[in-house]
């Protein structure tokens, strides 16, 4: 129950602006049955809809060719993306997937990072998932592509105001707590949950948006978001096995995390220059020495602050 917790909290944000704009619509939709997922669609107080744009206005065009950018980066941009994902491939549904939601995301810059311990653009933040996520190379702030997928992004966040925008829907994935994981059932998860069916049973994928690579030389590599423990775990307990999503428990969910990050994947060569200014830089980052030594046996999983080891 408690993960459905902030898809309540939006769900009922959705019920008040409804009713304040009388649109018993959307407010007639039914909460029961615990199945949030069916109102994905409408969590949004104001949801982008591509098919509304007009072709006659010339924005369209880098509109589109965002979109096109976003779903399909490692087809469109080879020479930039180090591996074989796309945006799309943890932004779902061009990045309207409740998980890990865009929608509104212009509002919210220009943002302080801790990581870098710089104010953020948008554009610094794309070119962010460019050299981690995508194990790639920054953009030009004026290309194209980037030009498109900045034209893309305002476009999710149209009627959204800079400065105020509260996304409940974005909620991070990270969990503030997880079980020790067990690798060993992680492993055995892998397959009785059907990961390896879009996966692969190597985790080398079928393709950026069929079942893109989690390990290996075509993921993400481990400065990436989904490279720390409490993040991939709270994503996979919040979007997969996909028709199945919600059904992992926190354990199920932090042994697939732990297993697939204790596979090797590209090594991230600037991990001694982030946190700068953290005094407590999170401790949850999957780097290639611990995953030797999850590899060996001999990694103390309390070194990690979130997880709750048993007595
Ligand atoms: C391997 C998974 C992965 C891929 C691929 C990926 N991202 Fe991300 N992205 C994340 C995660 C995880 C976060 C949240 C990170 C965090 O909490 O620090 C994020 C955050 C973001 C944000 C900030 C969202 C916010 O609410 O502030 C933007 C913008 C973004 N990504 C854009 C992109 C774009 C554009 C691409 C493709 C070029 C991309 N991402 C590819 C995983 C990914
Ligand atoms: C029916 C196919 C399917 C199944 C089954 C499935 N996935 Fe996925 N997975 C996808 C697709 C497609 C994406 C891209 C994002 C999206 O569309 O939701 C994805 C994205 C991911 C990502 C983030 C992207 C990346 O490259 O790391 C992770 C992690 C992940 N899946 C883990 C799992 C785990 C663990 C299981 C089993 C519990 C699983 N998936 C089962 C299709 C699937």
């Amino acid at each position: 129950m408690k993960r459905f917790k902030w898809l309540f909290a939006a769900l009922l944000l959705i019920l008040i602006i409804g009713a304040c704009s009388n649109s018993s619509d959307e407010s007639a939709k039914e909460t029961e049955g615990d199945k949030p997922k069916e109102e994905e669609d409408s969590v949004y107080p104001i949801t982008p809809d591509i098919d509304s744009l007009d072709p006659e206005d010339p924005k369209t065009e880098a509109i589109l060719y965002g979109e096109e950018v976003f779903n399909e980066t490692n087809v469109v941009m080879p020479d930039h993306v180090g591996n074989e994902l796309s945006c799309q491939s943890c932004h779902a549904d061009g990045g309207l997937s409740v998980s890990s939601s865009l929608v509104g995301v212009v509002a919210d810059y220009p943002q302080y990072r801790p990581r870098e311990n710089v104010t953020f653009t948008l554009e610094d933040r794309v070119n962010g998932c460019m050299i981690r996520s995508m194990n790639g190379e920054m953009m030009e702030t004026d290309s194209e592509e980037m030009r498109g997928l900045i034209a893309y992004m305002t476009f999710l966040s149209e009627g959204y105001e800079i400065g105020t925008a509260e996304r409940p829907w974005a909620a991070p994935s990270n969990k503030e707590e997880i079980p020790e994981p067990n690798v060993v059932a992680g492993e055995e998860l892998y397959e009785e949950k059907n990961c390896l069916t879009c996966h692969a049973t190597d985790g080398s994928g079928t393709g950026a948006n069929t079942g893109p690579a989690l390990w290996g030389e075509n993921s993400f590599n481990d400065g990436a978001g989904m490279g720390r423990l409490t993040k991939i775990t709270g994503y996979i307990q919040n979007n997969m096995p996909i028709g199945d999503e919600y059904d992992l428990t926190d354990q199920e969910a932090v042994d697939l995390g732990a297993f697939i990050l204790m596979q090797d994947r590209p090594v991230f060569a600037g991990h001694a220059d982030d946190f700068p200014e953290m005094e407590n830089p999170p401790s949850d980052i999957i780097t290639e020495e611990r995953r030797k030594a999850i590899q060996e046996g001999t990694f103390d999983w309390s070194e990690i602050e979130a997880v709750k080891v048993a007595e």
